[in-house]
């Protein structure tokens, strides 16, 4: 036999096993759309995104279903119940995270006249600069704004298909061409940058008055030198505050900026919120955390701007922790599982009237305001977000103090999109938000 009959041979016996270890793995998962060799569903666009598709493949397989990104499968849980069951319920088998290579790649590496989008990205970035170096960017600072781009370049890159794409074969993906190569090179930069402050606060850290995350970071560290696992290492600090930035800045000056959209987009609810804050707050001192126990529509407006989202979080899953006895199945250790978050605020059997922007959904028939289980979009469970008091607080202070000063209007085609639309085409990479405002006269 010559060597190209051998080697096909062997090719041939690679792939035969290959497919026979995926078909074994799928018999014993939820059922779900047929999967192609080696791909999975990852071409089929009427399977991903999830985000678009999950409520034609729920009505098709039910609330617990699997997807291949190509040949790693992927359990996708939909609907209030089944999503609370998970992350509530089960909440240490669900609580692990798959490894992410692209991620961790990424880790590997140390090293018009006013553009609303980016000074709220900025505001919400500085206040997480406060919590973690202590101190504020001026907004003209060229390190936050190049920071900002970077951290814009890897969200957009992660949340993207080519992400999936390098996620599914982190193997092959670093030897190819591509804007996975650009991000490694950035993220360099950034945690040169970091390992900088960190060193900065080495040298003047005062240990009777630590001044924010990184000086605590460092004390902690001292104090466990002695043990052996060395979680406190100067590395690991990096890579903590990377993903603080990574995981705090956008996801919540995106949230602002879509209630912004919806202010516009829908007047008379702008006109109430106003009304609310003239009367709590008044004109003369800026909102406070105090004021939003009086301020119920306010409240329920922002909550139900984030209700109104059909987010997925197929790009940051989670992953069994052990062999998980599930609503019937058995799905084994290890496996990826997503909530679809989505499915969650969209479930009828939890909103009134889940298709229409409401900010009922979140009042008492006194007009004060109710919380709801089904509102998830900070997770449920043990891997929550962590950063959701923060978040909160940082979307009602900002969201309060641009609607006391300022009235919102939609520009250009954008006036006749609606909601979902607006979102979608708001996009991280988009440019500026189609808004025009104006200065309020209280
Ligand atoms: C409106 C703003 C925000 C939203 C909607 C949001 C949402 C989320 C969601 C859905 C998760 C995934 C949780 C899960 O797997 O169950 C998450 C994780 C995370 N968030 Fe947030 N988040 C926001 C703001 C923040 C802020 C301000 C910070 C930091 C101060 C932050 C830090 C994190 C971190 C570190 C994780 C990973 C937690 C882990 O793996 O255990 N987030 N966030």
């Amino acid at each position: 036999m010559g060597v190209e009959a051998l080697l096909l041979l062997c090719l041939l016996f690679t792939l035969l096993l290959f497919s026979f270890k995926m078909y074994k793995k799928k018999a014993q998962l939820p059922p779900g759309p047929t999967p192609w060799f080696l791909l999975g569903n990852l071409l089929q666009k009427n399977v991903l995104p999830l985000s678009r598709n999950y409520a034609k493949l729920f009505d098709k397989w039910g609330p617990i279903f699997t997807v291949w990104l190509g040949p790693k499968p992927m359990v996708v849980l939909c609907g209030y119940e089944v999503v609370k069951d998970a992350l509530l319920d089960h909440a240490e088998e669900f609580g692990g995270r798959p490894a992410l290579p692209f991620s961790d790649a990424v880790n590997h590496y140390k090293g018009k006249a006013f553009d609303l989008r980016k000074y709220m990205r900025i505001a919400v970035s500085n206040v997480l600069c406060s919590v973690v170096f202590g101190s504020r960017f001026d907004y003209t600072d060229q390190v936050l704004w190049e920071m900002l781009r970077i951290i814009e370049d890897f969200v957009s890159y992660f949340a993207s298909y080519m992400g999936q794409i390098y996620n599914v074969f982190p193997k092959i993906m670093p030897y190819l061409p591509g804007q996975h190569k650009k991000i490694f090179g950035d993220f360099e930069k950034m945690y040169a940058y970091i390992n900088e402050r960190v060193e900065s606060h080495r040298e003047t850290l005062d240990y009777q008055d630590p001044r924010d995350y990184i000086d605590c970071f460092l004390m902690k560290s001292e104090k466990e030198q002695t043990n052996h696992e060395a979680i406190y290492t100067q590395e690991e600090l990096i890579i903590c505050v990377q993903g603080l930035f990574i995981a705090g800045s956008l996801s919540t000056s995106e949230v602002l900026g879509r209630a912004l959209l919806v202010m516009a987009r829908l007047p008379h609810i702008q006109e109430k919120v106003q009304r609310e804050i003239d009367e709590v707050v008044g004109a003369n001192r800026i909102p406070g955390m105090e004021d939003r126990v009086r301020m119920p529509y306010t409240n329920a407006v922002l909550h139900e701007i984030q209700r109104y989202e059909k987010g997925s979080l197929e790009s940051f899953p989670r992953e069994t922790t052990c062999p998980t006895k599930f609503r019937g199945y058995l799905i084994p250790q290890g496996t990826t599982v997503c909530s679809e978050i989505g499915s969650v605020h969209f479930d009828p059997l939890q909103w009134e009237n889940p298709e229409e922007f409401d900010p009922g959904h979140f009042l008492d028939e006194k007009g004060q305001f109710r919380n709801r289980v089904a509102f998830m979009p900070f997770s449920a469970g043990k891997r929550a977000c962590p950063g959701e008091a923060l978040a909160r607080m940082e979307l009602f202070l900002f969201f309060s103090v641009l609607l006391q000063n300022f009235t919102f209007q939609l520009i250009g085609d954008a006036k006749d999109k609606d909601i979902f639309t607006l979102y979608e085409d708001s996009g991280l990479k988009t440019g500026d938000l189609p808004l025009k405002f104006t200065r309020r006269s209280i």
